[in-house]
Protein backbone atom coordinates (compact mmCIF):
# COMPACT_ATOMS: atom_id res chain seq x y z
CA UNK A 1 0.00 0.00 0.00
CA UNK A 2 1.26 3.45 -0.96
CA UNK A 3 2.33 6.16 1.81
CA UNK A 4 -0.23 8.03 0.63
CA UNK A 5 -3.00 5.27 1.05
CA UNK A 6 -1.81 4.72 4.34
CA UNK A 7 -2.29 8.35 5.93
CA UNK A 8 -6.09 7.98 3.86
CA UNK A 9 -6.65 4.90 5.64
CA UNK A 10 -5.87 6.34 9.04
CA UNK A 11 -8.02 9.36 8.02
CA UNK A 12 -11.50 7.51 7.39
CA UNK A 13 -10.10 5.18 10.71
CA UNK A 14 -10.14 8.13 13.00
CA UNK A 15 -13.82 10.10 11.62
CA UNK A 16 -15.32 6.78 11.98
CA UNK A 17 -13.98 6.22 16.04
CA UNK A 18 -14.51 9.59 16.87
CA UNK A 19 -17.75 8.69 19.06
CA UNK A 20 -15.63 5.96 20.37
CA UNK A 21 -12.10 7.86 20.71
CA UNK A 22 -12.58 9.06 24.24
CA UNK A 23 -14.03 5.87 26.18
CA UNK A 24 -10.97 4.27 23.75
CA UNK A 25 -8.58 6.18 25.46
CA UNK A 26 -10.23 6.17 29.13
CA UNK A 27 -10.31 10.19 29.26
CA UNK A 28 -13.64 11.23 30.79
CA UNK A 29 -13.59 14.98 31.04
CA UNK A 30 -10.61 17.43 30.48
CA UNK A 31 -10.16 17.76 34.39
CA UNK A 32 -9.42 13.68 35.13
CA UNK A 33 -7.50 13.97 32.04
CA UNK A 34 -5.78 16.93 33.06
CA UNK A 35 -4.71 15.37 36.27
CA UNK A 36 -3.84 12.11 35.41
CA UNK A 37 -1.36 12.97 32.80
CA UNK A 38 0.04 15.77 35.45
CA UNK A 39 3.80 15.03 35.35
CA UNK A 40 3.19 15.39 31.47
CA UNK A 41 1.47 18.68 31.92
CA UNK A 42 4.06 19.74 34.63
CA UNK A 43 6.88 19.53 31.70
CA UNK A 44 4.53 20.98 29.26
CA UNK A 45 3.59 23.91 30.53
CA UNK A 46 6.88 26.23 30.61
CA UNK A 47 6.82 25.88 26.74
CA UNK A 48 3.33 27.20 25.96
CA UNK A 49 2.22 29.60 28.65
CA UNK A 50 1.61 32.49 26.73
CA UNK A 51 2.38 31.14 23.79
CA UNK A 52 0.57 31.03 20.43
CA UNK A 53 -0.07 27.08 19.23
CA UNK A 54 -0.62 25.07 16.73
CA UNK A 55 -1.91 21.64 17.66
CA UNK A 56 -1.56 19.86 15.34
CA UNK A 57 -3.98 16.34 14.97
CA UNK A 58 -5.96 17.34 18.22
CA UNK A 59 -8.63 15.07 17.51
CA UNK A 60 -11.68 15.44 19.89
CA UNK A 61 -9.64 18.01 21.80
CA UNK A 62 -8.00 16.28 25.20
CA UNK A 63 -5.10 18.07 25.26
CA UNK A 64 -6.58 21.18 23.31
CA UNK A 65 -8.26 22.35 26.85
CA UNK A 66 -4.90 21.74 28.54
CA UNK A 67 -2.87 24.43 25.80
CA UNK A 68 -5.87 27.00 26.03
CA UNK A 69 -5.50 27.45 29.82
CA UNK A 70 -2.31 28.58 29.68
CA UNK A 71 -1.45 29.67 25.95
CA UNK A 72 -2.23 33.14 24.41
CA UNK A 73 -4.44 31.09 21.67
CA UNK A 74 -4.01 27.95 20.39
CA UNK A 75 -5.26 26.63 16.63
CA UNK A 76 -6.21 23.27 17.10
CA UNK A 77 -6.05 21.11 13.66
CA UNK A 78 -7.12 17.88 12.63
CA UNK A 79 -8.78 15.87 9.53
CA UNK A 80 -11.46 14.69 11.07
CA UNK A 81 -14.48 16.65 11.38
CA UNK A 82 -16.39 14.14 13.37
CA UNK A 83 -13.73 14.70 16.06
CA UNK A 84 -13.93 18.61 15.84
CA UNK A 85 -18.17 18.36 16.17
CA UNK A 86 -16.98 16.23 19.55
CA UNK A 87 -13.96 18.73 20.41
CA UNK A 88 -16.22 22.13 19.87
CA UNK A 89 -19.29 20.07 22.70
CA UNK A 90 -16.50 19.83 24.89
CA UNK A 91 -14.31 22.87 25.07
CA UNK A 92 -14.50 26.24 27.37
CA UNK A 93 -12.50 29.29 26.59
CA UNK A 94 -13.96 29.42 23.16
CA UNK A 95 -12.25 32.79 22.67
CA UNK A 96 -8.78 31.07 22.68
CA UNK A 97 -9.01 28.07 21.01
CA UNK A 98 -9.66 27.90 16.73
CA UNK A 99 -10.98 24.29 15.71
CA UNK A 100 -10.36 23.77 11.74
CA UNK A 101 -10.24 21.23 9.72
CA UNK A 102 -6.72 20.65 8.34
CA UNK A 103 -4.08 18.02 7.15
CA UNK A 104 -0.65 17.94 8.73
CA UNK A 105 0.80 17.04 5.90
CA UNK A 106 -0.29 20.20 3.72
CA UNK A 107 -0.58 23.07 6.29
CA UNK A 108 1.25 25.67 3.81
CA UNK A 109 -2.76 27.38 3.51
CA UNK A 110 -2.64 28.38 7.10
CA UNK A 111 -1.16 32.45 6.45
CA UNK A 112 -0.43 32.78 10.66
CA UNK A 113 2.86 31.73 12.18
CA UNK A 114 3.39 30.14 15.55
CA UNK A 115 5.74 30.06 18.43
CA UNK A 116 4.56 26.41 19.09
CA UNK A 117 3.61 23.34 17.76
CA UNK A 118 2.13 20.85 19.67
CA UNK A 119 0.82 17.15 18.67
CA UNK A 120 -0.21 14.22 20.62
CA UNK A 121 -0.36 10.54 19.47
CA UNK A 122 -0.15 11.65 16.07
CA UNK A 123 3.38 11.00 15.51
CA UNK A 124 3.45 7.03 16.00
CA UNK A 125 0.92 7.03 12.92
CA UNK A 126 3.14 8.62 10.65
CA UNK A 127 4.41 6.10 7.91
CA UNK A 128 8.32 6.55 8.21
CA UNK A 129 9.12 7.89 4.92
CA UNK A 130 6.69 10.99 5.58
CA UNK A 131 8.03 12.19 8.84
CA UNK A 132 10.41 14.60 6.25
CA UNK A 133 7.10 15.93 4.54
CA UNK A 134 5.57 16.19 8.43
CA UNK A 135 8.09 18.05 9.61
CA UNK A 136 8.58 20.07 6.27
CA UNK A 137 4.64 21.00 6.37
CA UNK A 138 5.50 22.01 10.06
CA UNK A 139 8.33 24.46 9.37
CA UNK A 140 5.43 26.46 7.19
CA UNK A 141 3.49 27.50 10.05
CA UNK A 142 6.28 27.66 12.45
CA UNK A 143 7.81 30.91 13.37
CA UNK A 144 11.90 30.61 12.61
CA UNK A 145 13.42 28.29 15.88
CA UNK A 146 9.93 27.37 16.74
CA UNK A 147 9.60 25.35 19.69
CA UNK A 148 7.74 21.77 18.74
CA UNK A 149 6.54 19.50 21.63
CA UNK A 150 5.81 15.88 20.55
CA UNK A 151 3.66 13.69 22.98
CA UNK A 152 3.69 9.79 22.23
CA UNK A 153 3.19 6.18 23.58
CA UNK A 154 5.99 4.26 24.21
CA UNK A 155 4.16 0.68 24.78
CA UNK A 156 5.16 -1.04 21.89
CA UNK A 157 4.12 -4.29 24.09
CA UNK A 158 0.94 -3.92 24.65
CA UNK A 159 0.55 -3.16 21.25
CA UNK A 160 2.20 -6.18 19.83
CA UNK A 161 0.04 -8.16 22.21
CA UNK A 162 -3.63 -6.88 21.70
CA UNK A 163 -3.59 -6.08 17.89
CA UNK A 164 -2.21 -8.54 14.79
CA UNK A 165 0.96 -6.02 13.93
CA UNK A 166 3.32 -6.65 11.19
CA UNK A 167 6.32 -4.69 9.92
CA UNK A 168 5.70 -3.93 6.14
CA UNK A 169 7.83 -2.93 2.91
CA UNK A 170 8.45 0.15 4.47
CA UNK A 171 9.39 -0.47 7.44
CA UNK A 172 6.69 0.59 9.12
CA UNK A 173 5.18 -1.16 12.22
CA UNK A 174 0.63 -1.59 11.20
CA UNK A 175 -1.81 -2.80 13.27
CA UNK A 176 -4.92 -4.27 12.37
CA UNK A 177 -7.79 -2.50 14.37
CA UNK A 178 -11.27 -3.48 14.47
CA UNK A 179 -13.81 -0.40 15.56
CA UNK A 180 -17.16 -1.07 17.53
CA UNK A 181 -19.18 -0.62 14.16
CA UNK A 182 -17.35 -3.55 12.54
CA UNK A 183 -14.80 -1.99 10.44
CA UNK A 184 -11.42 -3.21 10.38
CA UNK A 185 -8.15 -1.37 9.16
CA UNK A 186 -4.59 -1.58 9.27
CA UNK A 187 -2.73 1.38 11.28
CA UNK A 188 0.54 2.88 11.39
CA UNK A 189 1.45 2.22 14.96
CA UNK A 190 5.84 3.05 14.99
CA UNK A 191 7.32 2.91 18.11
CA UNK A 192 10.88 4.53 18.90
CA UNK A 193 13.39 4.63 21.42
CA UNK A 194 15.00 7.77 22.73
CA UNK A 195 17.87 7.47 20.16
CA UNK A 196 15.82 6.23 17.69
CA UNK A 197 14.42 9.27 17.66
CA UNK A 198 17.29 11.61 18.31
CA UNK A 199 18.77 9.61 14.96
CA UNK A 200 14.85 10.73 13.48
CA UNK A 201 14.39 14.43 14.42
CA UNK A 202 18.71 15.58 13.91
CA UNK A 203 18.14 17.04 10.79
CA UNK A 204 14.73 18.78 11.65
CA UNK A 205 15.68 20.04 15.41
CA UNK A 206 18.40 21.33 18.16
CA UNK A 207 18.33 21.31 22.07
CA UNK A 208 16.33 18.25 22.37
CA UNK A 209 14.82 17.47 25.34
CA UNK A 210 13.65 13.80 25.78
CA UNK A 211 11.51 12.87 29.24
CA UNK A 212 10.31 9.12 29.74
CA UNK A 213 7.35 8.66 31.50
CA UNK A 214 7.05 4.82 32.47
CA UNK A 215 4.22 4.75 34.72
CA UNK A 216 2.12 7.27 31.69
CA UNK A 217 3.57 5.02 29.09
CA UNK A 218 4.61 8.13 26.94
CA UNK A 219 7.75 10.02 26.04
CA UNK A 220 7.81 13.70 25.18
CA UNK A 221 10.28 15.17 22.97
CA UNK A 222 10.32 19.01 22.99
CA UNK A 223 12.68 20.55 20.61
CA UNK A 224 13.36 23.80 18.81
CA UNK A 225 12.76 23.89 14.52
CA UNK A 226 15.80 24.03 12.32
C1 LIG B 1 -4.72 8.95 18.25
S1 LIG B 1 -5.65 10.33 17.70
C2 LIG B 1 -4.97 11.60 18.78
C3 LIG B 1 -5.94 12.67 19.08
C4 LIG B 1 -5.52 13.66 20.15
N1 LIG B 1 -4.31 14.36 19.78
C5 LIG B 1 -5.37 13.00 21.48
O1 LIG B 1 -4.26 13.02 22.06
O2 LIG B 1 -6.38 12.46 21.99
C6 LIG B 1 -4.93 10.73 16.13
C7 LIG B 1 -5.61 11.92 15.47
O3 LIG B 1 -4.92 12.21 14.26
C8 LIG B 1 -5.85 12.68 13.32
N2 LIG B 1 -5.26 12.58 11.98
C9 LIG B 1 -4.95 11.46 11.29
N3 LIG B 1 -4.39 11.78 10.11
C10 LIG B 1 -4.35 13.13 10.05
C11 LIG B 1 -3.89 14.06 9.08
N4 LIG B 1 -3.32 13.65 7.94
N5 LIG B 1 -4.01 15.39 9.34
C12 LIG B 1 -4.58 15.82 10.50
N6 LIG B 1 -5.03 14.98 11.46
C13 LIG B 1 -4.92 13.65 11.24
C14 LIG B 1 -7.06 11.79 13.54
O4 LIG B 1 -8.25 12.31 13.00
C15 LIG B 1 -7.06 11.69 15.07
O5 LIG B 1 -7.88 12.68 15.63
Amino acid sequence: MSNKDRINEMINYYERRAPWHDQYMEYSGNEMMEKRLKPIVIKVVPYITKKNIIEIACGTGNWTQVLARRAKHVLAIDSSPKSLEIAKDKLQLSNRITLDIADAYNLENINDRYDVAFTSDFFSHIPKKMINCFFDSMKTVLRPGGQVIILEMSNKDYFLEKFDCYVDGNSDLINTRQLPDGSITEVVKNFYSENELRELLKNHSSDIIFHNFEELKRWLAIFRIK
